[in-house]
């Protein structure tokens, strides 16, 4: 026996050297194609590898009217292309490439940010469902279908931590919290690469805007950002540093000066931190315009001096700013740039597009049956709606929700209203950051035929607009009361339409806009039953609604299937799970607030203690809705919480035990949160942070033991020499439904 041992040791080790090498050999085998393509390349065809142009069938920015892309293709003087989609498009000017004198294929990049062809939940509401997998099958279908049509590389995810929803890019993000981000950074990285750039499914993901564009000045989109270095490294680089590791191909700067330097032009993030600390291998593009931007941020004084500055502060493609194809090649031969920031710059694009296998075929993504397979694939279209179900947020419930059916105990109510702006909208459903297409009438399912599809023979539908979205006119809303008298039950639909979240969408007012509340306000006069949904890219102020209406979904922009997704929910057909990965303000006035604040030497603990407090004496110290809220039509107890050990060393770890109990009378999910707080630290510590959760489903009446482990990980900080340390002494445990809804309480050392 001891002999058959040994061979298989043998074997083993041998097979694992000869996997070594082959990875080694076929690493070292792109390096040195790289390496050959290089040497052959003049000093404009290297310039031209980091010069990147939008296509003319689509803009997101400022667009610049000037030459003839196809000729600066034809000779070598463009590396890559963005909003080109279609496999004819994205043929048409790789066949131009192939006739460069190199032959260098193009990069497609695109904004597939929440889907292509299926258009998912806006990042901010597929992170209210924290549901990875989730969340990751999103970014991988949408992959399939943007790769299907000839995409190479996608400008996502963003995954910018943000803090003032007055900023209309939270929509994009994944909320204030760092852990979750990080989380939600690597899944969507994970989904978008798929199996590896090498298969004709994966887009290159691209992590973005480094860094910290989230933490804008006022919330206004493109301000100025000034933080500690700390603040920095432990809430805003979190997530971008979690993307690196996930293996993200790419990265792309930002708009955003970060204490005094922007971000385009800033060593310390693209090379000291990114290249260096990380040893990120990929290659960082700018932002549309962000190189010659730094002339209007008065950092450099012209595009020359722009160009000069971004590449050797590690900016390795110029999207659209043109300061790079016309300004570097001058900039080497007057030894201002050396030859090797260029060359290592190019080494980076070249090398990802031997990985993609664009080198072997540069027409690989120009598949019309795949694209035509991945245009209406209804397997998509029904994963959607599964993770649109997942991210709505149950806010406010006194019963009257799900709707009874028919079939169950207690009529269905024979009349529903469904009243308001986005109760037959289409395009609204799918939020920034999506695509038009022609059969979106058809193809995308709005509340009304979510309902439609879902109510009993018996039932009929009642409709009314009531307002319009974003205006001053009351003209509807006599009709608006009139149907509301005919219902037994009103379904109000309210909340902000597709671009008034996202980019340059700053708002200074969060509040549902135009006259929806009066409207909300005026149907409730009717003593109606009364459910309103709200749909938004970010979280809104809603007072009067959330205080007097009997129930809330919040339904973000949901996509294609929002409709149905709504309408499941809506009958019970799902049970919502979401919890909110942003704190909801009360008024404008109380931005920025989050909960994982620090607790200051004169802690607000309650709203009657006010006086000498970091609080307001005219508004609550809470938040409208905490981070990690989100109620169910079920209840869950919590108990029986364990931990194996009350003091560890920092090579131990605790083993945290605690039982979940379905105690109500439907299934559903619970995402519980686990929360520490470091009583005493060298750097003061914030009152809770979020360490780890789990989603879990319960039966009724199911219960299960939920396991979660505390580490040195876990426990460590960044210090103000930024050492990222665990420092002895004691932690408190908060296992909750909530930030603010803790279940169960229990503290714990850390021991020299
Ligand atoms: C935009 C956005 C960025 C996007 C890029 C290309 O200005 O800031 O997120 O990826 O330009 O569309």
């Amino acid at each position: 026996m001891k002999q058959v041992k040994h061979i298989s040791r043998l074997f083993l080790s041998f097979f694992l050297l000869v996997a070594f090498h082959t990875s080694r050999s076929q690493r070292k085998t792109i390096d040195q194609k790289v390496d050959s393509v290089l040497h052959l390349m003049t000093l404009e065809e290297k310039v031209g590898q980091m010069n990147q142009y939008n296509g003319d069938w689509d803009a997101t920015g400022p667009i610049t009217k000037d030459g003839d892309k196809q000729s600066q293709i034809r000779s070598g003087m463009v590396g890559s292309m963005l909003n080109v989609t279609g496999v004819d498009h994205t043929r048409t000017l790789q066949e131009i490439a192939m006739q460069s004198r190199m032959k260098i294929p193009l990069l497609f990049g695109q904004d597939i940010i929440h889907g292509y062809r299926t258009i998912f939940p806006v990042p901010l509401a597929e992170a209210a469902s924290w549901d990875l997998d989730a969340i990751q099958l999103s970014a991988r279908i949408a992959a399939t279908e943007a790769s299907a049509a000839g995409v190479h590389w996608t400008f996502a995810p963003m995954v910018d931590i943000a803090r003032d929803p007055r900023w209309g890019r939270v929509m994009e993000g994944a909320g204030e919290d760092p852990y979750l981000g990080s989380l939600i950074a690597r899944a969507r990285v994970k989904g978008f690469q798929g199996n590896g750039l090498g298969n004709t499914d994966a887009l290159m993901a691209c992590a973005k805007h480094f860094a910290a564009y989230g933490a804008a000045v006022g919330g206004r989109d493109y301000n100025s950002v000034d933080m500690s270095l700390r603040q920095l490294h432990e809430i805003y680089l979190a997530p971008f540093k979690a993307a690196a590791e996930a293996g993200a191909a790419t990265f792309m700067n930002s708009f955003n000066d970060l204490n005094g330097i922007p971000a385009t032009g800033n060593k310390y993030l693209q090379r000291d931190i990114l290249k260096g600390a990380w040893k990120f291998k990929g290659f960082v593009v700018s932002d549309w315009g962000s190189v010659g931007e730094m002339i209007q941020h008065g950092f450099v004084k012209d595009n020359y001096e722009a160009a000069l500055v971004a590449a050797n502060a590690g900016s390795d493609m110029d999207m659209e700013s043109r300061s790079y194809i016309q300004n570097l090649a001058k900039l080497v031969k007057e030894g201002k740039v050396k030859m090797e920031v260029v060359d290592e710059a190019v080494r980076r694009i070249l090398r990802k597009k031997f990985e993609l296998g664009l080198f072997d075929d540069p027409f690989r993504f120009c598949n019309k049956e795949r694209e035509r397979q991945q245009w209406n694939n209804p397997e998509h279209l029904r994963m959607e709606r599964e993770i649109a179900k997942k991210s709505i947020v149950l806010l406010k419930n006194n019963g009257i929700l799900p709707i009874r059916k028919q079939s169950a105990k207690g009529s269905e109510p024979r009349n529903i209203a469904v009243i308001g702006p986005f109760a037959k909208a289409k395009s609204d459903n799918l939020g920034f950051w999506s695509y038009d297409w022609p059969d979106d009438s058809t193809r995308i399912v709005s509340v009304w035929e979510g309902m439609q599809k879902k109510i009993g023979a018996d039932t009929r539908l009642l409709y009314a607009r009531g307002c319009n979205i974003n205006d001053t006119s009351h003209a509807g809303f006599t009709e608006a009361v009139a149907v509301a008298k005919n219902a037994d039950l009103i379904i109000m639909t309210a909340g902000e339409a597709r671009d008034m979240s996202g980019e340059a969408k700053s708002r200074s007012n969060i509040h549902l806009p135009g006259v929806q509340e009066e409207l909300i306000k005026a149907v409730y006069a009717t003593g109606k039953p009364m459910i309103v949904l709200v749909s938004a890219g970010r979280p809104l102020i809603f007072n009067w609604t959330a205080d007097n209406v009997p129930a809330i979904l919040y339904t973000w922009w949901l996509g294609t299937e929002a409709g149905d997704a709504i309408a499941d929910v809506l009958f019970g057909d799902y049970n919502p799970s979401g919890k909110l990965p942003i704190s909801f303000p009360r008024t404008e006035g109380q931005i920025p607030i989050y909960y994982d604040h620090f607790n200051t030497g004169r802690p607000a603990t309650s709203d009657s203690d006010r006086f000498y407090r970091s609080a307001y004496l005219d508004l609550s110290i809470y938040p409208k809705y905490e981070f990690g809220y989100g109620l169910s039509y079920t209840t869950f107890q919590y108990s029986d919480l364990r931990l194996s050990k009350k003091k560890i060393k920092d090579t131990e770890k605790i083993d945290v035990t605690m039982k979940l109990t379905n105690t109500g009378k439907y299934e559903g999910e619970e995402v519980v949160q686990l929360y520490l707080r470091d009583k005493v630290g060298s750097v003061v510590r914030p009152v809770k942070e979020l360490k780890d959760f789990q989603k879990i489903k319960l039966q009724p009446g199911e219960a299960k033991a939920i396991h979660f482990i505390i580490d040195k990980q876990k426990l460590s900080f960044y210090n103000d020499k930024l050492q990222w340390i665990a420092e002895p002494g004691e932690f408190d445990l908060m296992i909750g439904a909530s930030s603010e809804d803790i279940r169960l309480k229990d503290s714990f050392e850390l021991v020299k």
